[in-house]
This record gives C-alpha cells, structure tokens and sequence, in this order.
C-alpha cells in the first residue's frame, strides 16, 4: 500500500456552485498562448482590469511571475516548460474550486502540453485564447530585450527563435494581437464571456 493511499479527499460543504452564486458569476479559465512579446500578459492584465470594475473576482497568472516563486526552480527545456504548466493548471484547478476567474498568461508552447493543462483543468472549464502576434511584430517589440541575446545566442532554447512554439489547432479565441488596439481585443473577450453565460453584464 502506497503512502497515497492513506490520504482521504475531505468534501466541503461551501462548494463551487455556492461560491460562484455568493460571487455572481461563474468560474473559468482563460488559457491566453503565444509568443513571448505576442501580448499575452497586457491583455490578461486588462481583460482583469474590466472584469475587477465589474465585480469579479479574477486573479492573472503570469509566466515571468510564477517563474520567480512556484516555479522558480524550473528551466525553459521542454520537459520543465510541461512541468511549469501542469503545476500551473493544478493551481488554476483549486483557483475553479474557489469560484474564481483565473486569466494564465504563458507561452504554453507545445499542443501537447496545452492538452494536459485542459485534461487538468477540464475542458469546460478553460477558454484557450491564442495570441496570435507573427514571430517579426514581438522581436521588433523586444520589450524585455530578450529575442536580441537569444539571436545573439546568450539565451538558450527561446521559444521562436531556438525552441519551437505550435499555433493551436483550434482554440477557442484567435486574438490579432500584433495588429487590433488593445480596447478590440479586450471587448472580443468580454464578449465571449457573456455568450458564454460566465458573466451576466
Ligand atoms: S512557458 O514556455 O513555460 O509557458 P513562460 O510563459 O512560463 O514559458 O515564461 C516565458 C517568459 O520567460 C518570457 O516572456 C520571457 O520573458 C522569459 N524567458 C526567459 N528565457 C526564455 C526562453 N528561453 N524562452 C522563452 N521565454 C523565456
């Protein structure tokens, strides 16, 4: 008998459905993926902004962010990018269960591993929303100055340029974030979200 055996999940009389009722909406994930500099982390940050002023509670899980805590002590090979996002789905999967909309705002390069984050998460529980910005818009961006050392071969293994990123083959939302203002693609998404019945307003 492993030691697994011995743990016994404890059912919570406050359950997701009551908390989304106190809360007034449901909860959800939206998966945003893409290139490094594709917008990602902008438009997570301001589909929150409007999603707070509405009265949800929301909350962003961001790539550079969670790299300096929770998954600090992880790479950018292949094996530890699936290692980042399956604990990234495990936290958004108790982030459902607490009524939350969680917004992930993660390269999440590989189809693959998007298909284990949905296995985790359940796919009627997340929103895939590809970023979808061509690899030339984010290097001339180059916000963090990171695609010029990579050309240059100081960074090892980033995404574009020396490891592979997989456009997903049929996301939910494919967002022009190279070339619509930030407004646009802000309402596309609030939109989603009321024909999904997420939201009510
Ligand atoms: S993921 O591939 O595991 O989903 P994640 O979104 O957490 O990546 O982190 C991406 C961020 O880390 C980038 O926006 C960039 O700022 C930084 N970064 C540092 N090194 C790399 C690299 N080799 N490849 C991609 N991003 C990198």
């Amino acid at each position: 008998m492993t030691e697994k055996q011995h743990i016994i999940r404890h059912r919570a009389a406050v359950t997701k459905p009551r908390r989304e009722t106190l809360n007034g909406h449901m909860s959800a994930n939206l998966w945003f993926t893409g290139l490094s500099g594709s917008g990602k982390s902008t438009l997570a940050h301001a589909v929150e902004e409007r999603l707070h002023l509405m009265g949800c509670r929301t909350y962003v899980f961001d790539g550079d962010n969670v790299r300096h805590g929770l998954c600090r002590d992880l790479s950018f090979s292949l094996d530890d990018r699936r290692e980042n996002l399956r604990r990234i789905s495990e936290m958004v999967n108790l982030f459902l269960d607490a009524g939350v909309l969680s917004l992930t705002a993660f390269i999440s390069p590989l189809e693959s591993d998007r298909l284990i984050a949905k296995e985790i998460i359940g796919h009627e529980n997340i929103i895939e929303i590809f970023c979808n910005c061509p690899l030339e818009i984010c290097e001339q961006r180059d916000v963090k100055g990171l695609y010029k050392k990579a050309r240059a071969g100081e960074i090892k293994n980033y995404t574009g340029i020396s490891s592979p990123y997989e456009e997903p083959t049929n996301p939910d939302l494919v967002i022009d974030t190279g070339t619509k203002p930030l407004r646009e693609c802000v309402a596309i998404i609030l939109d989603d979200l009321r024909e999904r019945g997420i939201i009510l307003k």
